[in-house]
């Protein structure tokens, strides 16, 4: 059997601050080259997924293991997670002000090349490779010598997070797509970003709340998740049945 990109094996996360259990026993596989969606209602526990796989502050693992190409995570700290291709974009991005977002990204790249003991990329190099990415993704070099995400459309900060990830060329990559309310713009952008992303090198989880977006990226999987657990997983047509029958006919529990 090949190795999967990402195997979740009962995962249990808790909130340190509320010392509440959040993830109860998460299983979920995604194979190399695979696009796997999560859905489920609000407070189910999504966003708690994706930020204990990033390793974010406050979310402790308690039991279970997550390994990223046969490789557990667990003890990593975020960056060295990040060195090791997980990427996660976050549901509400951060504003960096004072920061060109054209420094921010030379910084990431850099930060990412070091922890993978590769020389740092020369000036004309990085300003090639930005060039590139942002052409196909119709980004005005202007709005890279802007603050990062100060100020940004909700639009643009899909842009600079869809061109953060095609840069950084993650293996895994997860995008929290819940709560954000992704007009149509939006919409378009990452879904083209994520398909044109899409690589038998590279899997992605996407974890949304509406249903539209998986017109637009076809998942190979979609896994319904109710309170901190996946209770059914299936093809694309799950999707829509949630959509249809709702998320009571899944977890048994009132809308
Ligand atoms: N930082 C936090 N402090 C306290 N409770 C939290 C925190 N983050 C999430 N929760 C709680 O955890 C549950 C799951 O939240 P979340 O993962 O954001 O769900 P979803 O993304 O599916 O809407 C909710 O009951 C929420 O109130
Ligand atoms: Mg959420």
């Amino acid at each position: 059997m090949t190795t999967p990109m990402l195997e979740i094996r009962d995962l249990h996360v808790r909130i340190e601050e509320e010392n509440k259990a959040i993830l109860k026993g998460v299983n979920l596989t995604i194979p190399h080259g695979e696009v796997h969606a999560v859905m489920g209602r609000n407070g189910s526990g999504k966003s708690t997924l994706s930020y204990a796989l990033a390793g974010r502050e406050g979310y402790e693992i308690t039991d279970g293991d997550v390994l990223l190409d046969g490789e557990s995570i667990v003890d990593m700290e975020p960056d060295e997670r990040a060195a090791a291709g997980l990427f996660l974009a976050f549901q509400y991005p951060i504003e960096i002000p004072g920061v060109a977002t054209m420094t921010f990204l030379k910084a990431a790249m850099n930060a990412q090349r070091k922890a993978r003991e590769q020389e740092e990329l020369s000036t004309p190099d990085f300003r090639k490779a930005v060039r590139e990415a942002a052409g196909k993704l119709s980004i005005d070099t202007d709005m890279l010598k802007r603050a990062l995400n100060v100020g940004f459309s909700g639009g643009e900060k899909k842009r600079a997070e869809v061109l953060q990830m095609a840069l950084l060329q993650p293996k895994m990559c997860i995008l929290d797509e819940t709560d954000s309310g992704l007009d149509i713009d939006a919409l378009q952008i990452v879904s083209e970003g994520v398909n044109g992303l899409r690589s038998p090198q590279r899997s992605m989880l996407v974890i949304t709340h509406y249903q539209r977006l998986l017109n637009h990226i076809v998942p190979d999987r979609v896994h319904v998740f109710s309170d901190g657990r996946v209770v059914e997983s299936g093809d694309k047509d799950l999707a829509l049945e949630l959509e249809s029958k709702g998320y009571a006919a899944f977890d048994g529990v009132p809308a």
